[in-house]
C-alpha cells in the first residue's frame, strides 16, 4: 500500500453522528495525520478537533470549506451528501475522497435501482416488484402472502421500510408512501419484496474498484427494546464479530455477493471507492442481500475501526487513491461492542436538553462517542438527539468487552436515559453453547 508520509494528511470529516466521532478519533490516532477538522461535528468531536458549521446537503459549501481549510483528504460520513454528488464535486476540485461518487451512491439512494442491479448480476436477494402507481401496488398486494415487505425506493433516513402482517396494513403503508407522501419524493416509487426468514448481519466492505477488504461481520440491534421488541431505531447497539457469519457464510458472501457486486459496478462504468455496507439475511439457503448502504454503518463503524491493527486512515486513503493492498491488512482479534444510550422517548418524540453526567476518566479499552449532544448556554453538555452517546469497548472475548462497556454505561447519567442490557446476547449464548 503506497502509504503517504507521516504527518502529511490534513483530513476533513463530514458529518455529525457517532460514526463521524469514531472516524475523527481514528484519524487522531494515525501517524499519517498532520491535522483533523470536522463539519458540522458535535460536542464530542469539538473536544477532539476544530469543527466548522456546514449544511451537509449543500455540495458547493462542502467543496468551499475543503478549499478554505486547505485539507488534502475528505472522508464523507453520511449517505445524503454522497447521493447528492459530494464525492464527484470534491474529486473534480482535486481532493482525495473516501466515499463513492453519485453513480455508486445509487446503491443506497434507490432501492429500485439496487433491486434491478442485483437481478441483472444474479446476486441472491428477495424477489421484488416495483410500482409507480398506488393502484397497481394494491392489486399486487392482494395476491401476496404475508408478512411481506414494502420499501420506499428513495432515502428515508432508515424509516422507509414497512413489514405488514396483512393486506390492510400493506394498503395503509402504500397510501401513506404514495398518496400522502410521508417520505416526500422518496415514495414516488415503491418496492414490494418477499419476506426473508433468517438472522441478519452487517458486512462492511472497504472498496477500491475491484479490490476490497471485508471488515469483521457485525450485528446491529435495531429494535428499541430488549429481546428485539418495540419499534425500529437507527440502532441501539452492535457487536463484532458475529458467529452468524460462519466461515461458509463468509465464503458465500464473498463469492456470491461482494465480488459479483464489484464486478457489476465496474462493468457498468462505476469505479467505487469507499465503504459498501452489505446488509445480509442468513437464510436456510444461504446469505441474501437485504440492502446496500454506501457508507459505514452507524453504530457498526464505531466497533469496526477498533478491530483494525492496520491504520484505518491509511486504508481509507489507499481506497481513495487506488493503492489498496488487501493482503497487507492486519486485525487485532477479540471482540468489540457498542451500547447506545438514547434519549427518553426515542424513537418517538424525544426529551431534549437533559444535562449529561460523564465519567472523568475511562478504563482502558473503552471509549465514548457522542451523537446527539450539544452545549447549553451555561456550557453544560446536554442531550439534543435520539441516540445521545455510544459506549464502545474491546475485549479478548465478547463477554469481556460487554463487561467493560456496561461498567462505563453505569457511570453515565441523564434524565430519561434508555439503553438495552442485551447487546450481543445472541452471540454470548452461542459462545456459551460452544464452550459446553
Ligand atoms: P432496509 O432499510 O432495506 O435495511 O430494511 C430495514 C429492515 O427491514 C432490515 O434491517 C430488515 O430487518 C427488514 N427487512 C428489509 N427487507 C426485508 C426482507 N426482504 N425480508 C425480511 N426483512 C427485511
Ligand atoms: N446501523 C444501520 C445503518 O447504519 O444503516
Amino acid at each position: 500500500m503506497a502509504s503517504p508520509a507521516n504527518k502529511s494528511l490534513n483530513v476533513l470529516v463530514i458529518g455529525s453522528g457517532g460514526r463521524e466521532h469514531a472516524l475523527v478519533q481514528a484519524c487522531k490516532r494515525s501517524a499519517l495525520v498532520e491535522g483533523v477538522v470536522a463539519a458540522p461535528g458535535n460536542v464530542g468531536m469539538e473536544m477532539d478537533c476544530p469543527c466548522h458549521p456546514l449544511d451537509v446537503t449543500d455540495v458547493p459549501a462542502i467543496v468551499a470549506l475543503a478549499k478554505k481549510l486547505a485539507v488534502n483528504f475528505v472522508i464523507v460520513g453520511p449517505e445524503v451528501p454522497l447521493a447528492l454528488g459530494a464525492a464527484d464535486a470534491l474529486e473534480d476540485a482535486g481532493f482525495a475522497v473516501y466515499g463513492p461518487r453519485k453513480a455508486g451512491a445509487m446503491l443506497e439512494a434507490s432501492k429500485v435501482f439496487t433491486k434491478d442491479f442485483l437481478v441483472r448480476h444474479n446476486i441472491p436477494t428477495a424477489r421484488g416488484a416495483k410500482f409507480t402507481k398506488a393502484a397497481d401496488a394494491l392489486a399486487y398486494l392482494r395476491g401476496e402472502t404475508y408478512p411481506t415487505v414494502i420499501k420506499a425506493s428513495g432515502l428515508a433516513a432508515g424509516k422507509g421500510v414497512v413489514i405488514p402482517r396483512d393486506y390492510e396494513e400493506a394498503a395503509r403503508a402504500i397510501r401513506e408512501m404514495m398518496d400522502d407522501k410521508i417520505f416526500g419524493a422518496s415514495g414516488d416509487e415503491v418496492l414490494v419484496e418477499e419476506f426473508m426468514e433468517g438472522e441478519e448481519a452487517s458486512i462492511m466492505v472497504m472498496v477500491c474498484g475491484e479490490k476490497y477488504v471485508i471488515l469483521p461481520p457485525s450485528q446491529d440491534h435495531k429494535r428499541v427494546g430488549e429481546g428485539d421488541t418495540g419499534p425500529n431505531t437507527g440502532g441501539m447497539g452492535a457487536y463484532t464479530p458475529t458467529g452468524v457469519v460462519t466461515a461458509e457464510v463468509d465464503r458465500r458472501v464473498r463469492e456470491e455477493i461482494v465480488e459479483p457486486t464489484l464486478r457489476g459496478l465496474k462493468a457498468e462504468g462505476i469505479d467505487y471507492r469507499g465503504t459498501l455496507y452489505v446488509g445480509i439475511m442468513v437464510t436456510k439457503t444461504g446469505p441474501r442481500v437485504v440492502e446496500f448502504n454506501v457508507r459505514f454503518g452507524d453504530p457498526e463503524c464505531q466497533i469496526l475501526l477498533p478491530m483494525l491493527k492496520t491504520d484505518p486512515l491509511a486504508l481509507m486513503h489507499a481506497c481513495a487513491t487506488g493503492t489498496l493492498e488487501p493482503s497487507l491488512v492486519e486485525w487485532k482479534g477479540g471482540a468489540t461492542i457498542i451500547v447506545v444510550l438514547a434519549a427518553g422517548g426515542y424513537p418517538g418524540d424525544i426529551r431534549k436538553g437533559d444535562v449529561i453526567t460523564l465519567p472523568a476518566t475511562l478504563p482502558e479499552h473503552t471509549s465514548i462517542v457522542h451523537a446527539g449532544t450539544r452545549r447549553d448556554a451555561a456550557g453544560r453538555i446536554v442531550t439534543s438527539g435520539g441516540r445521545v452517546l455510544g459506549v464502545v469497548a474491546h475485549g479478548s472475548t465478547l463477554a469481556e468487552a460487554a463487561g467493560r462497556a456496561y461498567g462505563v454505561v453505569d457511570t453515565v447519567k441523564f434524565e430519561g436515559m434508555q439503553f438495552r442490557r442485551d447487546i450481543g446476547a445472541r452471540q454470548l449464548k452461542r459462545d456459551a453453547a460452544s464452550r459446553k
